[in-house]
Parts: structure tokens; sequence; C-alpha cells
């Protein structure tokens, strides 16, 4: 399976960027890794229109119900019509900043998967929840809203609170314990492996994404400050292309 790389622009970013970033991730790579750019949605259709973006198209949210009377909101409908083929719910920046609530995860869940759109759910643990090692319990809760459902493709990023945005990273071993209760978790709900993949978030840039991407545990990364550098993307997805051309020919 190619390396998936997904672009978290967060509330940053212009017009001029994403010729930036079609210029500097220009075709080459991705016959061996996949990449994704998650923009504000004012963008979605200057993405989708532009002649030279090869990355896929993602946004950043979606309203956990279908159209109807709600002032503000964009649904999994709308981002369909314009393209997007995956869409992050339940970031940690959402679940604090909105109050998401699980419920509400779980039902932009079933709009996307309503509309063919595949959901990049976004689960995490506190550094405090780390270090009193109830960050199973956190991950498992966070997980819940899978079960019951009838499967469809979908992406875990495993994105350690403590870890976005601060130039810190968890060990590899802790990385590998992690993603590996993460696919124990989800393959036990039913999902086949082939419907599941499991990137890590948090700080990755373009120095640490070689290491991280030869995690075998790692299928991807969700890049946010360093996606918004247009080398330093480019630079993480050649990584992704790789290290996927090295086990290809192992
Ligand atoms: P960061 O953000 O790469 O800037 O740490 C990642 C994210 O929040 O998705």
């Amino acid at each position: 399976m190619k390396k998936l790389i997904i672009a978290n622009w967060k509330m940053n970013g212009s017009l001029r960027l994403l010729d930036e970033i079609a210029a500097a991730t220009q075709g080459q790579f991705f016959a061996n890794a996949e990449a994704v750019v998650c923009t504000p949605a004012p963008y979605l259709h200057a993405l989708g229109q532009h002649k030279s973006f090869t990355p896929k198209t993602g946004a950043q949210n979606c309203a956990s119900t279908a159209n109807g009377a709600h002032t503000g909101e964009i649904s999994a409908a709308m981002l369909a019509e314009f393209g997007v083929s995956y869409c992050l719910i339940g970031h940690s920046e959402r679940r604090q900043s909105q109050s998401e609530t699980n419920a509400m995860i779980g039902g932009k869940l079933q709009q996307l998967k309503d509309h063919s759109i595949i959901p990049v759910l976004c689960i995490g643990e506190t550094q405090a929840e780390r270090d009193n090692a109830t960050w199973c319990a956190v991950l498992g809760e966070q997980l819940a809203i899978l079960a019951n459902q009838n499967p469809t493709p979908i992406v875990i990023a495993y994105e350690p609170i403590w870890a976005i945005g601060t130039g810190r990273i968890p060990t590899p071993n802790d990385i590998d314990e992690a993603l590996a209760f993460i696919r124990t978790c989800v393959t036990t709900m039913g999902y086949p492996a082939g419907y599941l993949r499991i990137l890590y978030g948090g700080s990755a840039n373009a120095e640490n994404a070689a290491r991280l991407l030869s995690l075998p545990s790692v299928d991807g990364l969700l890049v946010g400050g360093a996606s918004l550098v247009p080398s330093q993307f480019a630079q993480i997805v050649a990584n992704a292309a790789d290290t996927n051309w090295r086990t290809m020919r192992a």
C-alpha cells in the first residue's frame, strides 16, 4: 500500500500557497506515494479546478447532519460536489475549542460514509493521560464510534496532543505500541486490514519524516505546520515515495 501524506493547513494558507504547493510537488512522486491537502473550505473550489495540483483534495471538517437549517455549517454532500476525497474529523483542536463530542464526531463519520468521502479520524491523548498510563482507555473511547458500523475504508491519525505543534515526538517504541493498539481495536470491530490506514501526526517535518515513515506500523503522516512550507511538504512526500519504493524492492 502506498504511504499516505495528508497536509492539514488548519486556518492558514492562501491562493498563492496553493500555487506554490502545486509547483513544489508537481507530478513526480505520485506513482509511489499518495498525497492529500486539506485546505480551509473557501479554497476547495480553487484546489479542485487547479490545472497542475497533483495532491488530492481534502477538507478539515464537515457537519454532523445532512443539509438543513444549520447556519455556517458545510455538509458532506457539498464537500463531495467539490471533489473532496478525504475529510478530517475529530481533530483535537476542534474537540477542545469547539467542544466536539464523540457523538458529534460519529455523526460526521456517518455523513462522510454516506457521501463516499474517506474519513480521517484524529485521535490522541494528553500529556497527563500518557503519564498516568490511561492513554489506551482514551484512544479506545475515541475509536468506539467505529463500532457496530458497516465497515468502509478509513484513515486513523494518531496525534498525541502533546506532540502537536510542539516539536516533541514520541519514541519509535511508543508510536509502534499506540499504532498496534489502534490496529487491534479497529480490526476487532470488523474492519478488514485493507480498509485501514494509520497515520502518525504531531510535529512531523522534513527532518524527521524519513525516520517516522520507516516504522513499519506507520502508513503515513498527518502534517500541520510543515505542510505550509512548500519545500518541506514536497520533501515529506518524496520521503514517502522513497520509503514505499524501498519496501516494494525488499
Ligand atoms: P503539527 O500539526 O504538524 O503542526 O504538529 C499536526 C496536526 O495538528 O494535525
